[in-house]
């Protein structure tokens, strides 16, 4: 590879040992460990086991960790698939895994650096009785945030309907980090043809919350939107410079991860293709579709009703 590699592969001898179990996070069993990254130094991490019923939690992971690094979105400064032998793990858990990894005896694990910040989402939970006064906090910070419009732009482009309060972890400086893409591309157990309309809408998260925020920031503007279809035009004009930046990567991972599944057309005219070229063509085609990304927001923000849920 030209450029240098982002994504860590480790071996299970990099896990050093359990700190601590996420207190959120459905989608993937997640835990604190120390682990050594490829530098030889030990760091806090999480990492998140992909069971069966998310058979594309890891490809999804892979690609929103790369396309929002070479977007330069804030994300943890590391990130990698960790070996884990089975035999390290939970019987319970290890039953929940793909045939495969349990017939191999090892599966491979998500893991992303400790980015060091608050979960909102968590302290939400933990303290109802100030649910509003939390929830206004969020608000005003997610608002005030400099690349809010950058994270809609990317959510859609990758379709992710995720980005909840716990997906953007708090920096002290009242900035957020991103975290987990596995439900990015219609979901963790995307089937092929789900990926053919590059041009599907993206459904959004909580009725568009950051999308509305985004709105809120600029309404007291005389073309307040004008003022915000621009902000999120002038960051979807990033996205094809940035699949380019990292296209070998995604490319190199997705043939690890994908192999050489093949979509069968079961149509004599129509060849077989393979998988991994269904899902670069769909974040080509939908980097490039500036056009339909407008006419999308333009829907989005005509509704009136702005719900609010955070988690
Ligand atoms: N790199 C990270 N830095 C800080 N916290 C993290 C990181 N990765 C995961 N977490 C914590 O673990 C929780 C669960 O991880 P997540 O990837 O969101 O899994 P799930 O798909 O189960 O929601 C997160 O909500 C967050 O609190
Ligand atoms: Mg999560």
């Amino acid at each position: 590879m030209s450029e240098q590699q982002i994504i860590q592969y480790l071996p299970s001898s990099s896990y050093i040992e359990f700190l601590k179990a996420a207190t959120d996070g459905v989608s993937g069993k997640t835990h604190l460990a120390n682990i050594k990254w490829e530098d030889g130094i030990e760091r806090d991490s999480w990492v998140k086991i992909y069971t069966a019923t998310k058979p594309r939690g890891l490809v999804n992971e892979m690609i929103g960790y790369l396309l929002g690094s070479a977007l330069n979105l804030p994300m943890p400064p590391r990130a990698g698939f960790l070996c884990l032998e089975n035999k390290i793990l939970n019987q319970n858990l290890v039953n929940t895994l793909s045939q495969v990894d349990q017939y191999r005896g090892f599966t491979f694990a998500w893991i992303t650096e400790d980015v060091k910040g608050r979960n909102l989402r968590v302290e939400l939970e933990e303290n109802p009785a100030h649910y509003h006064i939390i929830t206004e906090y969020i608000v005003t910070c997610l608002r005030d945030w400099d690349n809010l419009a950058n994270m809609i732009a990317f959510d859609d482009w990758i379709l992710n309907t995720d980005r909840n309060v716990g997906n953007t972890i708090q920096l002290p400086d009242r900035t957020f980090s991103l975290i987990d893409h596995g439900e990015c591309l219609q979901g963790g157990e995307w089937q092929e043809p789900q990926l053919l309309d590059a041009h599907c809408p993206h459904i959004g998260f909580g009725d568009n919350l950051h999308l509305r925020l985004l709105y809120e920031k600029n309404k007291n503007n005389l073309f307040s939107m004008e003022d915000t279809l621009a902000e999120l035009e002038n960051a979807k004009l990033l996205h094809i410079t940035a699949l380019k930046k990292v296209a070998q990567e995604i490319k190199m991972h997705l043939t690890d991860l994908i192999g050489d599944e093949i979509v069968e057309t079961g149509i004599e005219e129509l060849p077989n293709y393979p998988v991994t070229e269904t899902v670069f063509n769909f974040l080509s085609n939908r980097a490039t579709a500036i056009k339909k990304f407008n006419e999308r927001c333009d829907t989005f923000l005509s509704t009136n009703s702005i719900a609010r849920p955070l988690s």
